[in-house]
């Protein structure tokens, strides 16, 4: 599987099809792609912060891609034309040969319209994806919480994709944490140095999360192969 960094939360998984998640492209200044350059086959939203919905709708309808998100969420994206697989924290869903697992994440969610009116947009969660026999805990936005030990336990995720940036998220302390909960193969920091307040140095991660797992530090645009 190859897994390629596009910045901020986002992730295209490109195996027997292509899955991206939390596309947040406009708007990001360290987005190495437009919105127009992605192909992809599903699309996994965490939840409707602006930083992780980003282009879902125009990407989606470009691509003819089906959006995998939670039930609220999908009922807003099904109102703008796009084909949607709502689903619930706890369950799997079974979409073009990939498994995809909705686990909880410990942060808030909403949305905002065109109007600028904010409503529900449900639970901000994570997601255990298999493709290819190859197993990716993307956690969302999320605090530490010591349910991540069942997450490893049951969906023994190869690839661990774990916020360190702080304020909104775990910080490294807790990321190390999440880590040692989780037991990866291999962790890949995400959700940092997009804008100031997050500014981390990813090897302060890595120095720390190494004794548990391997640490894979990306540039956005840049890919890592993984074989299992
Ligand atoms: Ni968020
Ligand atoms: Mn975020």
């Amino acid at each position: 599987m190859r897994i390629t960094w596009l910045g901020h939360a986002c992730f295209l998984l490109e195996g027997s099809k292509r899955i991206l998640i939390d596309p947040f492209l406009t708007g990001n200044p360290l987005a190495p792609v437009k919105p127009g350059d992605v192909k992809t086959d599903l699309i996994l939203v965490t939840h409707g912060h602006g930083d992780h919905l980003g282009d879902t709708v125009e990407i989606a309808k470009r691509n003819n891609a089906i959006v995998v998100c939670i039930h609220e969420l999908s009922r807003i994206l099904v109102k703008r034309d796009v084909e949607v697989l709502g689903m619930n924290i706890g369950g799997s869903a079974y979409s073009m040969g990939v498994k995809i697992t909705m686990v909880p994440a410990l942060h808030s969610a909403d949305f905002e319209d065109e109007s600028g009116e904010i409503v529900s947009s449900g639970s901000p969660v994570g997601f255990v994806v298999e493709m290819d026999g190859v197993k990716v805990y993307h956690t969302g936005d999320t605090g530490l919480f010591s349910d991540m030990k069942l997450i490893g336990e049951l969906y023994e995720p190869d690839i661990m994709l774990v916020p360190i940036g702080d304020l909104y998220t775990m910080g490294i302390k807790e990321a190390v944490k999440a880590v040692e909960f989780v037991r990866p193969k291999v962790a890949i920091p995400m959700h940092y140095n997009t804008f100031p307040p997050i500014e981390k140095n990813p090897e302060d991660f890595k120095q720390e999360a190494e004794k548990f797992c391997r640490v894979v530090i990306l540039k956005p645009g840049e890919s890592y192969e993984y074989r299992p």
